[in-house]
């Protein structure tokens, strides 16, 4: 059964590489990989100093795009440039996602919910994963095995909420889920070796995750264990892991 080596990636696509997890998977994959080349996405200017550093510092190696992913033009208009670019993927990550925001607060109890949050959550945290991959369908050849993955969390699993709150959140890393192992059937169908992934990343010391890590008794990873986390989940990795929601250390995690 063919693998996933990460040793042999030469394209890589990760979108929403402004800063958290992305960042350090970018910076990550530039340092242990030396022969792979990343071109990424960021939307907000005024948080990504350190991804333009690292562009100055790897300029032979690393392109970065302003791109919003909510906007269907914008993808679509980087996508096609970039297919101008490579004809293949190997690995595409995408970081995209919203915990709390200026207008954003993780709801609490019913009394929170309402229909602007909830529609900002799932636009951010699921509708982005099959816009992609329908986007990125040319770049996804039937050959050599690839991945593209996006961060879940542990929340969105249905099985594994006991605590309850974080409506939007929650269910829009369930529809994530969903999104990811549909597209996974559909590279089946056609033809397409590339593995779907649904990947919690662990508690991480992000912006997304302050505002709650003081009540946390979870383990927190630092953005740079978690990128090499990922990335050791993701080599070696074989054809039946597609469609598969994956937590930080390898195992599976229930849907
Ligand atoms: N940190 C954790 O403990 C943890 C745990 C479980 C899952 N995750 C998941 O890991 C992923 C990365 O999160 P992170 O921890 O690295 O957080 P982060 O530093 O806040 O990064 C979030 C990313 O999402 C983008 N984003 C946020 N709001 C957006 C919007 N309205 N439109 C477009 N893009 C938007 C940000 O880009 P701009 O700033 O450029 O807009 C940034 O690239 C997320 O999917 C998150 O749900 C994180």
């Amino acid at each position: 059964m063919e693998k996933f080596n990460l040793e042999s990636i030469k394209n890589v696509l990760i979108i929403g590489s402004g800063h958290g997890i992305g960042l350090s998977l970018t910076e990550t994959l530039l340092k242990n990989y030396q022969d792979c080349f990343i071109y990424t996405t960021y939307r907000d200017v005024s948080r990504c100093d350190s991804l333009k550093n690292l562009e100055s510092q790897y300029r032979s190696r690393l392109v970065t795009s302003l791109v919003n992913p909510l906007d269907e033009s914008s993808l679509e208009e980087f996508t096609n440039e970039l297919s101008e670019k490579v004809q293949h993927l190997d690995l595409v990550i995408n970081c995209v996602g919203v915990l709390h925001s200026e207008n954003m607060k993780p709801e609490k109890s019913l009394n929170d919910i309402s229909m602007k949050q909830l529609l900002d959550s799932f636009a951010i945290n699921s509708i982005v994963t099959p816009l992609l991959a329908k986007m990125l369908l040319p770049l996804l050849r039937p050959k050599p095995l690839s991945v593209f993955a996006s961060l879940s969390a542990k929340v969105g699993s249905i099985n594994d909420n006991t605590l309850g709150g974080w409506y939007g959140y929650r269910a829009s890393k369930s529809a994530l889920n969903m999104f990811i192992k549909t597209v996974a059937l559909e590279f089946i169908n056609r033809k397409i070796q590339c593995l779907s992934l649904a990947i919690h990343p662990g508690t991480t010391q992000t912006d997304l995750s302050e505002p709650y890590l003081k009540h946390t008794k979870l383990n927190v990873n630092s953005p740079e264990k978690t990128a090499l986390n990922i990335l050791n989940v993701l080599n070696d990795l074989s054809t039946d892991a597609n469609g598969k929601f994956l937590n930080w250390d390898g195992s599976e995690i229930s849907w």
